[in-house]
């Protein structure tokens, strides 16, 4: 079953997984030239994306769940794909088309690799950013076989051409090549093995109609509860062999923005603090220390978190701010901000989304000690000043 290795050398950014040949936990990855899992992004922000930053991915995959049952949280979502595998699997039929999104290091590479795993199918990966012309796919989609899964991650950053190219292999498993240019070109079909389609997206607004059709099964990931994130904390910290108070994993759970790499790093954080600075053991008092260092507040905001609220306050006087000039002000790509810093400030109601802007609420205002009505005369300091 397995492809001679130069097979693949054609194929930009690409790994294979394939599972009928290895074991369970320990995948076989061949024709890898940038990492592991999740290679091919296109977003930067430290610990929060995976980024190119390989030691993130690296780590990413070392906590990764490989196995439904392992996966903690999203109970609707795991319970609904344990019966679509079923079926699969007794139909001998592959899976529909499935597409997974919601805000980064929710969940959506480690679904997207469970799935083949649990089929015990191959797994091809690519991103949308890396395929910039149809030919850049083709490899990926003659090399699929019958009820395999290509997984394409950020699938909203696809180019139109790439898009429209995938829609008759998804429809109808074939692509139509065109060969030669003007009067000579000629379009031959290929057909295709049947396959299946995972995307992912943390923007599935930005995804056009017809190829949203095409994927029959569509799963959104929310945030994670901290008793969630605390499970996570204390199973991870036995995979890394580290000794964590529960308290402590609870602190680092409530720290974490509802998302799990995060919980992930905060660990992998306060376990390297822990080991420098006390005795190696994360108490309560290590891991709060700790994450003050990294400037971590109880509910979990970051400088660019608090920074981004302060300037809605400071430079638009509460808002409404658009994003994009939110972004020229703070000169951070307005994406990122859309991606990875609006979804749990708008969900924790730190602020509100209106048809004019972003506007900061009560909550934010008290949580970074101002208030909304302040007499005249305190202007001077900018924090102080009335905002509404
Ligand atoms: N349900 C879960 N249970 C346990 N750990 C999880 C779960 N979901 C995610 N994780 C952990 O969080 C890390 C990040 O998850 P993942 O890479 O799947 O996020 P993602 O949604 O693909 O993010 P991005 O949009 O940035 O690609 C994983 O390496 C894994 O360790
Ligand atoms: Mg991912």
């Amino acid at each position: 079953m397995c492809r001679p290795h130069s097979q693949y050398k054609l194929m930009a950014r690409k790994t294979t997984i394939r599972n009928d040949d290895a074991e369970p936990d320990e995948p076989s990855v061949s024709g890898s030239e940038t990492g592991g899992i999740g290679s091919g992004r296109g977003r930067t922000r430290d610990g929060d994306s995976e980024g190119d930053d390989p030691d993130q991915q690296r780590f990413d995959d070392e906590l990764r769940p490989s196995r439904l049952e392992d996966v903690v949280g999203q109970k609707a979502v795991v319970e609904r794909l344990r019966i679509l595998l079923e079926a699969t699997k007794r139909r001998k039929e592959p899976l529909g088309h499935l597409l997974l999104d919601g805000p980064p290091g929710l969940g959506k590479t480690t679904l997207a690799t469970v799935v083949p795993r649990e089929l015990g199918t191959e797994l091809q990966i690519t991103a949308g950013p890396s395929l910039s012309a149809p030919k850049d796919l083709l490899p990926y989609l003659t090399n699929a076989g019958y009820g395999s899964v290509l997984f394409i991650d950020e699938i909203h950053r696809m180019p139109p051409a790439v898009e429209e190219f995938i829609y008759p292999a998804m429809e109808d498993f074939r692509v139509d090549i065109t060969l030669g240019d003007g009067l000579n070109a000629r379009t031959i079909n290929m057909k295709l093995q049947p396959f299946t389609l995972i995307g992912a997206t943390t923007r599935s607004g930005m995804l056009t109609a017809p190829l949203r059709d095409r994927f029959v099964n569509r799963e959104h990931l929310d945030f994670y509860t901290d008793e969630e994130l605390a499970t996570i904390v204390t199973r991870n910290a036995r995979k890394l062999r580290t000794v964590i108070a529960p308290e402590a994993a609870q602190e680092i759970a409530i720290r974490s923005r509802g998302t799990p790499r995060k919980t992930n790093n905060w660990l992998r954080w306060t376990r390297d603090f822990a080991d420098v600075r006390a005795n190696g053991i994360i108490t309560l008092d290590v891991a709060r220390a700790a994450l003050r260092m990294k400037g971590v507040d109880d509910a979990g905001l970051e400088e660019q978190d608090r920074k981004y609220l302060e300037t809605i306050i400071r430079v638009f006087g509460g808002g409404p701010a658009g994003v994009q000039a939110l972004g020229h002000t703070m000169n951070i790509p307005a994406d990122t901000l859309e991606d990875e810093v609006e979804p749990f400030l708008l969900r924790e109601g730190f602020i509100q989304r209106t048809p004019r802007g972003r506007m900061i609420t009560a909550k934010a205002m008290a949580h970074l000690g101002m208030s909304q009505k302040q007499p005249k005369s305190s202007t001077e300091n900018p924090d102080q000043r009335e905002l509404f």
